[in-house]
This record gives C-alpha cells, sequence and structure tokens, in this order.
C-alpha cells in the first residue's frame, strides 16, 4: 500500500519482570511498548526520538522480531512477521538488520573483520565458496571506505568510526530492505558522526534502503528523516513529515523536548523560550492513568487523567495524541 515496506499496528512489548516491592517475588507486566502504529515508505527513514526509557529501542528490536511482541502486527512487505515461529521468520532475518549504537561491544572481539563481515554471508547462503565470500567481503569493506589490509585484523585495532564502519558493513552484507540504526553516532566525535550519517544517506541513495532511524539527538534525527515519530513513555505522541513537525509542533512534551536543543539560527534563539520539563519521566510499570505526560503537562486537564488521548491526524499526516487538540472549542 502507497510504498509502505513497513507497517507496524497498535505494537505493544511487555516484558515480565521481578516485582522487588514483593516479597513473594511476584512477577509484573512492564509495557515498553504500548500501542505503537506507524509506517515507513520504502526508502524513506522514520526517525524515532524520545528521552531515555521511553521504549525506543524496544520498538526496533520488536520490528526486527529480536522479540515476540505481546500484541498488534508487524506489515513487512506485505505480509505479517508479528506471530512468525522463528523458522518462518529466517528468510526475513537476511532483508531486516540493525545497526548498534556502541562499536566497542557490537562487535565480537575474538573475530576478524573478514570473519564478521563474512559470516552472515555464509549463514544466508549468499555465497558458494570462500573465494566468492573473500571478495564479497573485500567489495563490502571497501564500500564503507575502509581496505582491504584491514580485513585480516581485530575489533580493538580500529577507532571508534572504523568500528561503527564495519558494523554497517555487517548490516550490508545481506542486502537488506530494511535497517534499525539503534543510536548509530552516539558514541561518536561529531566529526565522525557526519561522516557516518553521510555512509547511510549514500547508501539509502545507492540501495533504496529503508531505515528506522532512533536517536535522543534531535538535529541529527532531522538531518536524516523524510518522517519523525515522538515516543514518551511506550507511546507514540506525535508524528509527522520531518519540516512540518519540527516547525509546527503539536504535542506539549515535543514542545519542551525540542526546547532545549540550541537553536542554529542566533535570531530564532532570541526568540525562543526553553520549556523546562518537571518530574521524572514515570516509571512503566506504574504508569499514570490517562495520558502518559499529565503528570508532567502544564496544560493537563481532568479528562486528561480519565482517558488516554488516541492519535489522530490534526493536519494532513500530521498526528499528535493530546486532548488538548482533539477536543473541540
Ligand atoms: N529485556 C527487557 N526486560 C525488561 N525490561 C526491559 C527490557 N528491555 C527494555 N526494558 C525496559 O523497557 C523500557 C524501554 O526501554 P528501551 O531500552 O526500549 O528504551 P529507550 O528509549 O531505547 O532508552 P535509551 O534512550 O536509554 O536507549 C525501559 O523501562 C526498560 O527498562
Ligand atoms: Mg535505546
Amino acid at each position: 500500500m502507497n510504498g509502505e515496506l513497513l507497517k507496524i499496528s497498535d505494537l505493544k512489548m511487555y516484558f515480565r519482570v521481578r516485582d522487588v516491592s514483593s516479597w513473594l517475588g511476584a512477577h509484573r507486566s512492564l509495557k515498553a511498548v504500548d500501542g505503537v502504529s506507524f509506517g515507513i515508505g520504502r526508502g524513506r527513514t522514520f526517525g524515532l526520538v524520545g528521552e531515555s526509557g521511553c521504549g525506543k529501542t524496544t520498538v526496533g528490536r520488536t520490528a526486527l522480531r529480536l522479540y515476540r511482541p505481546t500484541d498488534g502486527s508487524i506489515i513487512f512487505d506485505g505480509a505479517d512477521i508479528a506471530g512468525l515461529s522463528d523458522k518462518e521468520f529466517f528468510p526475513y532475518r537476511r532483508k531486516m538488520q540493525m545497526i548498534f549504537q556502541d562499536p566497542f561491544t557490537s562487535l565480537d572481539p575474538r573475530q576478524t573483520v573478514g570473519d564478521i563481515i563474512g559470516t552472515p554471508l555464509t549463514v544466508h547462503h549468499l555465497v558458494s565458496n570462500r573465494s566468492e565470500r573473500a571478495e564479497r567481503v573485500k567489495e563490502l569493506i571497501n564500500m564503507v571506505g575502509l581496505r582491504s589490509d584491514h580485513i585480516g585484523r581485530y575489533p580493538h585495532e580500529f577507532s571508534g568510526g572504523q568500528r561503527q564502519r564495519i558494523g554497517i558493513a555487517r548490516a550490508l552484507a545481506t542486502m537488506p530492505e530494511f535497517i534499525v540504526c539503534d543510536e548509530p553516532v552516539s558514541a561518536l566525535d561529531v566529526s565522525i558522526q557526519a561522516q557516518i550519517i553521510n555512509l547511510l544517506e549514500e547508501f539509502q541513495e545507492k540501495f533504496g534502503i529503508t531505515y528506522l532511524f532512533i536517536s535522543h539527538d534531535l538535529s541529527v534525527v532531522r538531518h536524516i528523516s523524510h518522517r519523525v515519530g515522538v515516543m514518551y513513555l511506550g507511546r507514540l505522541v506525535e508524528a509527522g513529515e520531518v519540516n512540518e513537525l519540527y516547525e509546527n509542533m503539536l504535542h506539549p512534551y515535543t514542545k519542551s523536548l525540542m526546547s532545549a536543543v540550541p537553536a542554529a539560527d542566533p535570531e530564532a534563539a532570541k526568540t525562543r523560550r526553553r520549556i523546562i520539563l518537571e518530574g521524572d519521566v514515570p516509571s512503566p510499570l506504574d504508569p499514570p492513568s490517562g495520558c502518559p505526560f499529565r503528570t508532567r503537562c502544564r496544560e493537563a486537564s481532568a479528562v486528561c487523567a480519565e482517558q488516554t488521548p488516541p492519535l489522530v491526524d490534526v493536519r494532513s499526516g500530521h498526528m499528535a495524541a493530546c486532548h488538548k487538540l482533539s477536543i473541540k472549542g
């Protein structure tokens, strides 16, 4: 449907965790993701932002079926992959990859670069012999800007930026259609960040790859995304095309989150007011009734404690979940 590669509907991912306050060692349900819906067009980037612990990584991992969702559907290329067994999911694994935040821990220190990049080629039967594999590894390593003589080395022999290039080559090895980039530049120096972002953009252009780009860095997300979603306590509170969302923020949470980013334009900075978010994010073990943001929202009223506002289309594709916007008057 209209070129969407991935369509997530009412996705829920609840974890069973031990209740530390119970002596009987009872378990409780932690609602890490609680009814999230969004789609990503083919060859486009959906940026996901929000404070630490709001459920961004869980959305990404669940979309890749690294977790079995509690509820909801994940339509990938027309098929619902949410309920597939591991065996049924295997052919999709090649098409869906992940790039991790920390290039220092996401690469096996005992494997050479050649093995790190070559293993997915073998696992997915993408090469038929050793020389074909070596050739393809060489091609991939060159594609991400490293040299062929790097292939025999181990991860500790590389800088952070170089390791992230290795992580990208590993993700690209299977020629995926979709990649979840989970904070892929957060651990890198600013100058290196731009190189990695450029590389990701180059591969999107070349191969038409679709990205889910997770980051707490709002300016990086603005730069790379076509559409952006803002999460709060396991829910999407706002989503829209990137410029529309950044220029006409609707949700009180988005406004306070964005107000913390320094404005690039000094004129804009003069008129902009920083909105301080009071209090901590409530625990997903014990979320507030009604709107999840109401306990920190200056504009909350009685209805916000009673009903959870649905994510509705406020202005042609720009969606928000806030009673203030959906109640007329
Ligand atoms: N495997 C798990 N088991 C139990 N709880 C989990 C698990 N993974 C995540 N959580 C909890 O789910 C919530 C969302 O976590 P998640 O890692 O998705 O957040 P995040 O938005 O990616 O945060 P950050 O910006 O810090 O990476 C948190 O409360 C976290 O403690
Ligand atoms: Mg995370």
